[in-house]
């Protein structure tokens, strides 16, 4: 019998006792689940940084921590966290994030913001949306996430570049990497989706050079994390018209503070980091499926690489 500690908060275990119980089962794993063990009984911790558990220390024969997050940001540098991180790959997450980018990005494709935001009585012929086909669209971050949203923007016929930080193959996208890829992903992109993760190596890569690099009256979409943009420089762009619009899902401080420039800005979308939510069913199988190998001595997946820091 293993234990395995649910660490996240309160309101996320009545939301995965069940579905966690049910995928344990599936997967023929006999555990004991709960929120409060011995922590030198503890096997593995099903994590979240904003449940109780923040030193690992007294968690003597832990094998590993599996995160119900994606972005692990906040977990690669605690020094007292000597076993294996995982971060969550979950399919109804990825599934969540290729709505919510390919929505934005035909948002503005579509022009559909002018049409929505109030009727005046002016017939405006002649402003149809031209083909997708003749859109650019960069995706920076070709990862899970990343590059689902890159293929289902191909099926869409953008004309998809992406960017990652090692050589990438994905179907229909013209791929990029490395610091020198970066100009090439971005140059006259009609649209950017961010899906990087936060790393003192991905800081502010949406910068004043970067985003001059995109078509004059481009747009921006950031559901990866705030710190990804410099948001001086998103303002100033917006303002200079070099940017027309940009829909922002995650910031610098969360929840975004009410005197942000951002929340006034009339060409600044906020969505309060809802862009996609890890899924409890699904995540649920993910997380069994990881303790079944880690008792099995088979390679867990998504094991984060600390050092990289994602
Ligand atoms: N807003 C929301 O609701 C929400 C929900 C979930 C996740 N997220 C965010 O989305 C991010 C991406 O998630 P994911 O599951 O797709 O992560 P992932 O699978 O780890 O993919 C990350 C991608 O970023 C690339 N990358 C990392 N550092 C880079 C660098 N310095 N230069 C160029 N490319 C770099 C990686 O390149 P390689 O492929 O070469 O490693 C990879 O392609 C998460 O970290 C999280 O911050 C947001």
């Amino acid at each position: 019998m293993i234990n395995v500690l649910f660490s996240a908060q309160p309101k996320s275990w009545a939301e995965y006792e069940a579905p966690l119980r049910a995928a344990f089962t599936k997967a023929g794993i006999d555990a004991q689940l709960g929120t409060e063990f011995d922590p030198a009984d503890v096997d593995y911790i099903v994590y979240a940084p904003s449940g109780p558990v923040s030193d690992f220390t007294p968690f003597t024969k832990l094998k590993a921590v599996l995160s119900l997050w994606a972005g692990v940001e906040t977990m690669v540098d605690n020094p007292t966290l000597k076993v294996p991180l995982c971060r969550m790959v979950d399919h109804g997450l990825t599934e969540s994030m290729v709505e919510w980018v390919t929505g934005h990005v035909l948002r503005y494709h579509l022009g559909m913001d002018k049409f929505l935001s109030g009727q005046d009585g002016v017939w405006r012929a002649g402003t149809a949306a031209p083909l997708a086909r003749d859109r650019k669209v960069c995706v920076l971050g070709l990862g899970a996430l990343g590059a689902a949203c890159a293929q289902a923007l191909v099926q869409l016929n953008f004309r998809v570049h992406g960017w990652a930080r090692s050589p990438k193959q994905v179907e229909g996208v013209t791929c990029h990497h490395g610091a020198d890829g970066l100009d090439a992903a971005l140059s006259d992109a009609d649209m950017v989706a961010l899906l990087l993760p936060d790393t003192p190596a991905t800081e502010n890569v949406l910068n004043a050079r970067s985003i001059a690099l995109m078509r004059r009256g481009s747009f921006v979409v950031n559901p990866g994390r705030g710190p990804l943009v410099d948001d001086d420089a998103l303002i100033a762009a917006l303002d200079s018209g070099q940017l027309a619009h940009a829909t922002l899902d995650v910031f610098r401080v969360e929840p975004l503070p009410e005197n942000h420039p951002f929340w006034a800005h009339p060409k600044v979308t906020v969505t309060p980091h809802i862009a996609a939510e890890t899924k409890a069913t699904t995540a649920s199988e993910v997380i069994a499926e990881n303790i079944r190998r880690g008792e099995g001595d088979e390679p867990l997946l998504h094991v984060v690489d600390r050092a990289a820091g994602y």
